[in-house]
């Protein structure tokens, strides 16, 4: 059922009968539906509209104030229009990180990168489809006061992806500073599926930090788990709460922390419902009692406040979990119970959309497709004391800017099945990236005995595997299996842990799309 008719408005009041066969996805009540139109004429804020993109983001020191008294020093990114609407490269309100840059598929996209640090820097661009010189590799970051030229077209789909600095070992360093920014694509079979906008579409980027006492960040942080801080921001803010009014919003979260992991979940005990991952939209909505949600990953929420009362709230909270192995300490620790963002509900609204049972239509790769589906890639994640630093290493080797080693060669533009395993015998949880593509998640294979798998089957049933991914959460004892079709750009990309201090202090290497 993934045909939609021409007038959506009618196939979903019809589908709205059948509310039996969707019941299975949690018990609410998904094909409600209420008598009032929509309106006749879509408010401002809809746009569907976008030209071809050209500005310059400049990244520079400045200040924010995120606490009461001193000014927070911080890094951040601004952009400046030279060809496009003015909505196409927005500051979140209120916020110290960089603009959302917002475009359609097909555009085309110029960026001037203009370092005005006092370090070299190059921009990436977290997801996105793009040639290898556009892709923001360490070989191509520019020194202070220099700039990078961009040029590329998107050919992704519908989907929030981000960007933010990827400079040789000071990737970390420099995200936690505040360099970090939202790249939101549209298409048409988004436009299509007709969800909330404007005013009821809000981007929620999670990131956790430590202060000192003048206000200014602390950035300290033990090699094996990463930074962690004991202060959540949303969107660079802390305390973060929303008015919000009862009816339907979308949430479109990125983890944009160095190495926090969130298990998220509703103050209410409502289900967590998905319509969208890191590629965008999935095939129908997801509901789950709660999402993992690791560093550099994105979901797309359904939130249904329409029979909420005016007076109340919801939060939207980080649920107990156990990292297991070498994955302990911090303060607090990564698993530790966190509240994020509140939803005041203050204003009574009329509620005109319900959720569509079908989204999109996906592509889906097969295992019959990928050549070496008997034998596939295979990435190992192992620990090594470097002169009695603990580190972690993929792949066996510690990062070299611009060499590869045999499995990290790949035919361009070729279906194939994919491995990370995370079953050495010291392990902690990571999030695994890889550039320049999306890929589907084929096979997890959990650990089967012990606190290994006591954890695993506390976090498990948050993962959201269905839609196209470029980033996944693998816990102690896991191998993750994903079917790739790799890039038609051939060249040098990254792959990483995306734990920012892993990924500096060596859980990187390249991989190679051969010509
Ligand atoms: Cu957000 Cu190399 O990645
Ligand atoms: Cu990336
Ligand atoms: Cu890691």
């Amino acid at each position: 059922m993934h045909d939609f008719s021409s007038d959506r408005r009618q196939f979903l009041l019809n589908a709205g009968l059948a509310v039996g066969s969707i019941s299975a996805l949690g018990g609410l009540a998904f094909a409600r539906r209420r008598a009032e139109a929509p309106p006749a004429l879509l408010p401002s804020g809809r746009v569907r509209n976008f030209s071809d993109l050209s500005l310059t983001l400049t990244a520079a020191a400045g200040t924010a104030n995120i606490l009461p008294g001193n000014p927070t020093n911080v890094w951040r990114y601004s952009g400046a229009l030279t060809e496009g609407h003015a909505y196409q490269c927005q500051p979140i309100a209120g916020s110290y990180l960089g603009p959302i840059i917002r475009t359609a598929r097909g555009r085309r996209v110029r960026v001037r990168f203009q370092n005005n640090l006092p370090e070299e820097s190059i921009v990436h661009w977290h997801g996105l489809d793009i040639p290898a010189d556009q892709d923001g590799h360490p070989s191509y970051q520019v020194d202070a006061g220099g700039h990078y030229d961009y040029d590329f077209t998107v050919n992704n789909r519908a989907g929030m992806y981000w960007f933010h600095p990827h400079t040789h070992m000071k990737t970390a360093s420099q995200v936690v500073k505040g360099l970090a920014g939202l790249f939101i694509v549209t298409d048409p079979e988004e436009q299509k599926a007709d969800l909330p906008y404007g005013d009821y579409e809000l981007p929620l980027v999670i990131q956790d930090r430590a202060f000192d006492e003048n206000n200014q960040v602390s950035y300290t942080f033990g090699p094996l788990v990463g930074y962690l801080g004991n202060t959540v921001l949303i969107n660079g803010q802390t305390n973060f709460s929303k008015s919000c009014k009862t009816r339907i919003y979308r949430l479109r979260i990125l983890n944009g922390s160095n190495a926090r992991t969130y298990k998220l979940a509703w103050s209410d005990g409502s289900p967590i419902v998905v319509i969208g991952t890191d590629g965008g939209l999935v095939e129908s909505p997801i509901s789950r009692p709660y999402v993992m949600l690791s560093p550099g990953e994105r979901l797309d929420v359904w939130a249904d406040f329409s029979a909420k009362s005016v007076g109340s709230s919801v939060t939207l909270r980080s649920l107990a979990w156990t990292p297991g192995g070498f994955g302990g300490g911090g303060s607090p620790p990564n698993g530790a119970v966190m509240d994020l963002a509140v939803f005041n509900i203050t204003a009574p609204s009329t509620e005109y959309l319900s959720l569509p049972p079908c989204l999109c239509t996906l592509e889906r790769l097969s295992i019959a497709q990928a050549a070496n589906a008997a034998s596939p890639r295979t990435f190992p994640i192992t620990y090594y004391l470097n002169g009695g630093t603990p580190n972690w290493l993929l792949n066996g080797a510690t990062y070299d800017l611009n060499t590869t080693v045999p499995n990290e060669n790949v035919p361009r533009n070729t279906v194939e099945l994919w491995q990370v395993t995370n079953t050495a015998s010291q392990v902690m949880p990571h999030p695994i990236h890889f550039h320049g593509r999306q890929f589907q998640i084929y096979q997890r294979i959990g650990p089967t005995s012990g606190s290994a798998l006591t954890n695993y089957n506390n976090v498990k049933d948050g993962y959201v595997d269905d839609g196209w991914k470029d980033t996944f959460f693998i816990m102690p004892g896991e191998t993750v299996k994903f079917l790739v079709r790799t890039s038609d750009y051939p060249g040098l990309y990254l792959y990483h842990c995306h734990i920012l201090e892993h990924e500096d202090m060596s859980m990187m290497r390249n991989f190679r799309v051969l010509p």
